[in-house]
C-alpha cells in the first residue's frame, strides 16, 4: 500500500458550495418541510423528463410503494422483478400484499431476461419491474413490446439511471412509470429522496395523496382520507440540494463515462472480457450513465474468496462493495420456496460481483491505482 494514501470510497456524493448555500438558505428561510423548492425541483425534473408529471418522495423505496398503490396492485397480483437489483422492489411488492416473481438476468448486461420473464407470466401477473442495472438502459423496445404483449404495467427501477438514455431519449422521458433514487450513492443526491415520473396529471395528483397520509381536501377546506397513505414528502432542504445537483448532472455523467472508459481500457489486461461490465449499447454508448462499475471475479481460479479479496483491496486503501446479493435467496423469499439454482445468472453474478470505486470525487490516477492494486491482489490470489 502507498503510505498515507487517502482511502478511495466505492461511492460518494459530490457536494459543493452551491449545495451548501442552497441548504443554508432554506434552513434560514423559516420553511424547511415540503415547500417551494420541492415544487421547483418537481418542475425542473419534469422538464428534464420531457414534460412528464414528476413527484418527489422521501426515497425510491417510498416511490415503489406508492407506485404499486397507484397501479392498484395488491393481494392476488403477481409482479415480475428483474433479480439483479436491490431488495426494495420485492419488499414493496410483498408489503402491498402482492407476490414478487423474480426473473433471471442476462449475464453481461445484468438486465432482465425477457425470455425468462415470458416463462414466469401467469394470469395473475399485473406488472413488471426491470432495473436499469448500473445505469445501462434495458432494451426499451423489447421491454415495452413484452409489456404490451402480456398487458402489463411497467414500473422502471431507474435508481441507478438518472442521466441514462436509450437511443438518445432520457430514461424517464418515455414509457410507463419510472422511479428514481437520490440516495447519496446515486448520480445526483438529495441526501435521501426519490422521484416518480408518470404520464397522467391525475396519477401525479393521486401520488400527492398517497405520499401524504391519503389526505385530500374537501371543497370546504377540511380534510378527508380515503386511503391509509404513508408520509413520504421530501423536505425543502433536500429539494434545494437536489436543484443544485441537477444542474451538475450532465457533467457528473460525462465524468463517470470518462472514468468507466479508463477502467475498461486498463482492466482488459487483467480480466477476461466476460467478467467486465457491459460497455454500453453499440452506437449508444453515451446512454450509459455509469452509476456503478461492477466487475466479476474469476473466483474459480483464485485461492481467495471474495471477502478476502475485498479485505486485500481495503489494505490498499480501496473500498469495494457487492451490488447486489440475490434477492430471492434472502430469508424472506427462501420461506416462499425460492432456492439455489432458480436464477442461475443472477446467482453467479451475486456470488462473483465486485463493485469498484466510481464517483465524481476520484481521478483517472485513482482508477489506475485501483486497477494496479486489483492486478496485484489477483496475482497473489492465483499464486498462493
Ligand atoms: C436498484 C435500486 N433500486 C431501488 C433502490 C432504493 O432506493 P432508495 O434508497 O432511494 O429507497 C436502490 C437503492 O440503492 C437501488 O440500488
Amino acid at each position: 500500500m502507498t503510505p498515507n494514501r487517502k482511502t478511495i470510497a466505492f461511492a460518494a456524493p459530490s457536494l459543493g458550495e452551491e449545495e451548501f448555500a442552497a441548504a443554508d438558505a432554506v434552513l434560514r428561510s423559516g420553511w424547511i418541510a415540503s415547500g417551494p423548492n420541492v415544487t421547483a425541483l418537481e418542475g425542473e425534473l419534469s422538464t428534464y423528463f420531457g414534460g412528464r408529471p414528476t413527484r418527489l418522495l422521501t426515497s425510491e423505496t417510498a416511490a415503489l410503494e406508492v407506485a404499486l398503490q397507484l397501479l392498484g396492485i395488491g393481494p392476488g397480483d403477481e409482479v415480475l422483478i428483474g433479480a439483479q437489483t436491490f431488495f426494495s422492489s420485492a419488499n414493496m411488492v410483498e408489503k402491498v400484499g402482492a407476490k414478487a416473481v423474480f426473473v433471471d438476468v442476462d449475464l453481461k448486461s445484468r438486465n432482465i431476461d425477457l425470455a425468462d420473464a415470458a416463462r414466469r407470466v401467469t394470469a395473475k401477473t399485473k406488472a413488471i419491474i426491470p432495473t436499469h442495472y448500473a445505469g445501462l438502459a434495458c432494451d426499451m423496445d423489447a421491454l415495452y413490446a413484452f409489456a404490451k404483449q402480456h398487458n402489463l404495467r411497467v414500473i422502471e427501477d431507474a435508481a441507478l439511471a438518472i442521466g441514462s438514455s436509450w437511443k438518445g431519449k432520457a430514461i424517464g422521458s418515455f414509457g410507463d412509470v419510472a422511479l428514481f433514487s437520490f440516495h447519496p450513492n446515486k448520480n445526483i443526491t438529495t441526501i435521501e429522496g426519490g422521484a416518480l415520473v408518470c404520464n397522467e396529471i391525475a396519477d401525479a395528483k393521486r401520488t400527492e395523496v398517497l405520499r401524504f397520509h391519503g389526505i385530500s381536501r374537501r371543497p370546504d377546506q377540511t380534510r378527508d382520507v380515503d386511503f391509509p397513505g404513508g408520509k413520504f414528502n421530501m423536505t425543502d432542504v433536500s429539494a434545494a440540494i437536489g436543484r443544485a445537483q441537477l444542474k451538475k448532472l450532465d457533467a457528473f455523467c460525462h465524468y463517470r463515462r470518462q472514468l468507466a472508459a479508463r477502467y475498461l481500457t486498463r482492466l482488459t489486461a487483467i480480466l477476461d472480457d466476460s467478467l467486465l461490465p457491459h460497455a454500453g449499447h453499440v452506437g449508444d454508448e453515451a446512454g450509459h450513465s455509469w452509476n456503478l462499475f461492477a466487475i466479476r471475479l474469476p473466483l474459480d481460479q483464485l485461492k481467495l474468496c471474495r471477502a478476502e479479496i475485498m479485505d486485500a483491496m481495503k489494505a490498499h486503501g480501496i473500498a469495494t462493495s457487492v451490488s447486489y446479493e440475490s434477492p430471492h435467496l434472502t430469508s424472506l423469499f427462501r420461506k416462499q420456496g425460492w432456492k439455489e439454482g432458480d436464477l442461475p445468472n443472477t446467482e453467479l453474478i451475486a456470488d462473483t460481483t465486485l463493485t469498484l470505486p466510481l464517483h465524481a470525487g476520484i481521478t483517472e490516477a485513482d482508477v489506475d491505482y485501483v486497477c494496479d492494486s486489483l492486478a496485484s491482489v489477483l496475482a497473489e490470489a492465483s499464486a498462493r
